[in-house]
């Protein structure tokens, strides 16, 4: 009697990040070379409440490992976050004869599968966001292409705060984690960088841009982590007490899009294939996950409980580098 393949869903959620489209090509083309069908849920949960489900093949796959964004789409859903919507989604899987679901986003997203494995759905998360807000993981797909586009801006906006020897504050995403200001911070040259965790406040901005004055220093770069916010108050606030010309730049949602980098592209392909694995092997209710130097594979329900500590060090290293 032949038998019966394997039918593996696969959607995107929550913010896009760079290199998802990785991830679904290796996610379709390893499930094809495992004999398995692989089914493409489009936007996130949304797709399992339209019923929004096609089948993939090679084919729909092709040309995209280059592409920001995500061809699945995505979307934050709402539904998901009720017992009720997440039974509706879990019967929604079990009527598409899934036998497994392949979760790829953030923190939030992880959440939602947690509650479809605790209705019986089998699930593999893989995290990508570009916040990099996740502990269970060294790398999240997205964050350095996130980095190397916000950093490029960066020293765009430092050419032409240098000319006019002006103040510059840079706003970046990251919800409320300040991974990715610190690191753009470190990488821009920034002599200031203020996130929720370091709680640096005006007033020791202020001391810093005068002893930089003093020193000597005609233009001045802060960063400002989207979490803490009000780069343009904080703008105003430099003009009238130091008097030194400053202009704020949010970055936005720019952040989030372009071609991924080739660590993103890696990530994606290699933690994609990981996770189809796991479901030819049944190791599931998973999540995909690279520590140490190596991809690997952790509990979900564990990886949800980790909280990412502060390092301090980065920090004390932007100052260190902006004498
Ligand atoms: O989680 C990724 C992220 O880009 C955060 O950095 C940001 O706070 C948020 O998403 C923005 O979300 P939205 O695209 O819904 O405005």
């Amino acid at each position: 009697m032949k038998q019966r393949r394997l039918r593996v869903g696969v959607l995107t959620s929550g913010g896009d990040a760079p290199g998802m489209n990785a991830v679904i090509r290796a996610v379709v083309r390893s499930a094809l070379h495992f004999n398995m069908r692989v089914y493409g849920i489009r936007a996130g949960y949304q797709g399992l409440f339209r019923a929004d489900i096609n089948e993939m093949n090679t084919d729909d796959v092709s040309d995209i490992i280059h592409r920001g964004g995500t061809i699945l789409r995505t979307a934050r859903c709402m539904e998901m976050i009720s017992d009720d919507g997440q039974r509706r989604a879990a019967e929604v899987i079990r009527a598409m004869q899934l036998d497994a679901v392949i979760v790829v986003g953030g923190d939030g997203s992880f959440k939602g599968a947690l509650a479809l494995s605790k209705l019986g759905i089998k699930v593999i998360c893989i995290p990508a966001t570009i916040d990099l807000d996740m502990d269970c993981t060294e790398y999240t797909i997205g964050f350095d292409t996130a980095v190397n586009t916000a950093a490029a801006a960066i020293i765009c906006i430092r050419d032409t705060s240098s000319s006019h020897e002006r103040c510059s504050i840079v706003e970046v995403m990251g919800r409320n984690a300040g991974y990715l200001a610190q690191w753009c911070g470190i990488a821009g040259g920034a002599e200031e960088v203020i996130t929720l965790e370091n709680r640096i406040d005006t007033k020791s901005v202020m001391e810093q841009l005068m002893k930089n004055r003093s020193r000597g220093k005609r233009h001045h770069l802060i960063v400002v982590a989207e979490g803490v916010g009000g780069s343009n108050e904080l703008a105003q606030e430099i003009e009238r007490v130091l008097d030194i010309e400053t202009r704020a730049t949010v970055l936005g949602h720019m952040q989030r899009g372009g071609t991924p980098s080739a660590i993103d592209r890696m990530h994606g392909s290699i933690m994609g294939y990981m996770a189809v694995k796991a479901i030819k092997e049944d190791d599931v209710n998973k999540v995909v996950i690279y520590k140490d130097g190596k991809h690997d594979l952790i509990g979900l329900e564990e990886a949800l409980t980790m909280r990412k500590k502060y390092n301090p060090e980065m920090y004390d290293i932007t100052k260190i580098l902006a004498i």
